[in-house]
This record gives structure tokens, sequence and C-alpha cells, in this order.
């Protein structure tokens, strides 16, 4: 077997990873995806092999590895696939469209002896391998509270089609965006335990007569004519241990003025605050000098970017696939979708509930 990595599925974020695997030094050989030319198309702008049949890809003998970047109902099976055929895996978010189902990830991990790496891209942002320095210096002491948004205007993904159909993608922008959010703040946060969820939903932008315009769509075209049966606006609040309290919001749609914040974070501790932008070109912390409190601004290379965050995340596949465990793991994407479930039980429940053990 060779040491080429193959991706499942060709369309949006296939394409990024495509880039992040070259920008990595790594070498892609090709994409299978079943949907007419998709593959083609991919290969046509990334080089290498285009299959329609992911189990021809998998029994390539370049192929130790692959990205799973397909609709989130075939991410357990496809993964499942995979491990068996002797590949490693980076899978992307969520994990899958139900805890039960990365329970069956993780036993095929094992069983298997195969790697894997659960897609938390966010991590790897440059905003966040700063802030993860200050933490670690135990800059902000302890963390008390924490915040997380992630609003788009008109972001809806592929309406019509499996983004915004829940028998295929498992919910709206919870299980879209929630997997980044929860992750992040779990990982920066230290990995407190999250006892209670309260969550809720909305769903106002996706159908008539919402008069929802966008001039363009990730993974798109859309279907006008097809099912839109999920949330696009959620917030939740996480109870954790030590009276850590997390609180998320995230939207597909709103009408956030232009400008405004789109992806932040906010970390209150005893001794220190920070804020940032995931993708922004600086950290601000405020912190206690001579018992006054001033402002230190971390400035970000304007070279960073969402596409240096998924070459890092190659880099650290590389190092996944030889053995190191430092990755987003199977047990971290389960402990995320044990979180996301709660979230959506809550909103269905119109209360708050416990999180059960992953
Ligand atoms: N990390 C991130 O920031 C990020 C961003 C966007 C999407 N994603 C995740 O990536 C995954 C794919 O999203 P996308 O935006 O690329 O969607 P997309 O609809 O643009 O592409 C999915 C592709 O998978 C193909 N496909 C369907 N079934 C397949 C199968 N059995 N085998 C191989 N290919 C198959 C489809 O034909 C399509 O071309 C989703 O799980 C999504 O949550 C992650």
């Amino acid at each position: 077997m060779g040491n080429g990595i193959g991706i499942l599925g060709a369309g949006a974020i296939a394409r990024v990873h495509a880039q992040g695997i070259c920008d990595a030094g790594g070498k892609l050989v090709g994409f299978a995806d079943p949907a007419a030319g998709k593959a083609e198309e991919a290969v046509a702008a990334h080089g290498g092999i285009a299959w329609t049949d992911p189990s021809s890809m998998l029994a390539h003998e370049d192929v130790s590895a692959v990205v799973v970047a397909v609709p989130n109902v075939f991410h357990a099976p496809l993964a499942i696939q995979a491990m068996e055929a002797g590949c490693d895996v980076l899978l992307e978010k969520p994990m899958a469209i139900t805890s039960e189902e990365c329970r069956q990830i993780i036993e095929a991990r094992d069983r298997t002896g195969r790697s894997l790496q659960v897609g938390f891209v966010c991590r790897f942002a440059a905003t966040v391998q700063a802030a993860m320095q200050y933490l670690a210096a135990d800059r902000l002491g302890s963390i008390y509270q924490a915040r997380a948004v992630m609003l788009r205007r008109r972001g809806i993904p592929g309406l019509g089609r499996w983004f915004t159909d829940r028998e295929r993608s498992g919910g709206g922008v919870m299980i879209d965006l929630g997997p980044h959010l929860v992750d992040l703040m779990l990982h920066l946060c230290g990995r407190p335990a999250v006892q209670r969820v309260s969550a809720a939903t909305t769903s106002r932008f996706g159908q008539p007569p919402s008069g929802y315009k966008f001039t363009e769509m990730w993974s798109g075209p859309p279907d006008l004519k097809g099912t839109f049966d999920v949330d696009d606006g959620t917030t939740a609040m996480l109870r954790c241990d030590d009276d850590l309290t997390i609180t998320m919001t995230a939207s597909w749609a709103s009408h956030l003025p232009d400008g405004t914040i789109g992806d932040g974070v906010t970390l209150f501790g005893d001794r220190g605050a920070m804020h940032f932008d995931i993708w922004g070109d600086h950290l601000v912390i405020g912190t206690l000098l001579d018992g006054e409190i001033v402002d230190v601004r971390h400035p970000i290379s304007t070279d960073e970017g969402w596409g240096t965050a998924f070459e890092r995340e190659h880099r650290c596949f590389e190092e996944t696939c030889k053995g190191s465990t430092t990755a987003p793991s199977g047990e971290e994407g389960l402990a995320v979708q044990s979180i996301l479930e709660a979230m959506y039980r809550s909103a269905d429940a119109g209360q708050e509930v416990a999180v059960n053990e992953p």
C-alpha cells in the first residue's frame, strides 16, 4: 500500500482538503464521488484519478489514507468501510449523525488498528493556537464563562439539497456549525465535563415566504423545490463542572448588520479575559497591570486564514497516520456528538436536559 491520500466526495469541502493536502506536502491520489462528472471536475482542478465508486478508490494500491468529505449520513458507513479496507481516516465534522454511530466508528478503529482524526479544523486556526499558548501560561486564571458565535447573514448551504434535509444531514445549523463551536469551546476551556444543556432552535429563512435571497451558495446550486426541514438558527447554554458556563449562538441566516463579528470567541477568567475572531488578525487580552485593567493586543499574520488551518490539519493528519495521538480523536468527536444530541433534545422539549454519558 502506498502513502497517498484519497478523498471520498468531490464537493465543496473536498476541494479545500485537496489544496490542504498539497500545501502540507502530501500526495493526493484522487477523488471518489458517485455524482456524474463530480470527481472529474475536481481532478481537472487538483489532479489525480477520478472514481465514481468509493470501493475502487479504497482498493487502489497508492491509497493508504482517506478524507471522508461526504453528506453527514454517509460519514459512519464510509469511515468504517475505509478503515476495514486498511485506510487511516480524516473524518469531516460532524463525526456522524448519532452518538451510536460514533461508537461504531470508534469500535471499527480499535478493531482494525487504523488511525482516526475528526475534522475539527478550527483547532488549527492561528488565533486558536495563539490562544492555547496564553491559556497554557495560565494568563486568564480560572475560566468561569465562555461565549462563542458563528453567525452567517446569507449562508444556508445547499438549500433544498442534503444539508437542509434532516434525514441526510441529521439537522441544520446546530449539527453543521455546532460541532466546531462545541469542540472549540471544550478545547479552549480545558475539556470540562458538561452536565446540562439548554438550547433553542429557529427556522425562519429556509422556506417561503421568508424572501431569502443570496448571491452565492456553499455546496450549491440550490434545489428550490427540495426539502428544508431543519434549524437555521440556534442558541445554547452548557452548564459544566466548577460553575463554568458556555454559551453559543449560530446562524445560517440572519439580518446581522454587515461587519458585525461573524465567528467570535470570548473567554472570561478570574485573572484576565480574551476575545478574538477565529479567522481574524489579532487576539486581545484584558488583564491587570498594577491593579489597572489594560488590553494586550496579539497580532496574527495576515498570511493566516482558513486555508492555512486546513494545511495544518493535514500536517497533523500525517502525524496521526504515523501513530501520534494529539489530533482531535474519535472519543472527542463522540463527546461533541453527545452534547449536540442533548442540545436537540433540549430544543425539542423546551427545557434544560442532562447530557448522556458519551
Ligand atoms: N470543516 C469544515 O469547516 C467543513 C465545511 C463544510 C463542510 N464540511 C463537512 O464536509 C462534508 C461534505 O460537505 P460539502 O460542503 O463538501 O458537501 P457537498 O454537497 O458540496 O459535497 C458532498 C459530495 O459528496 C458526494 N457523495 C455523496 N454520497 C457519496 C458517497 N457515498 N461516496 C462518495 N461521495 C459521495 C456528493 O455527490 C457531493 O459531491 C459534510 O459532512 C460537511 O459537514 C466541513
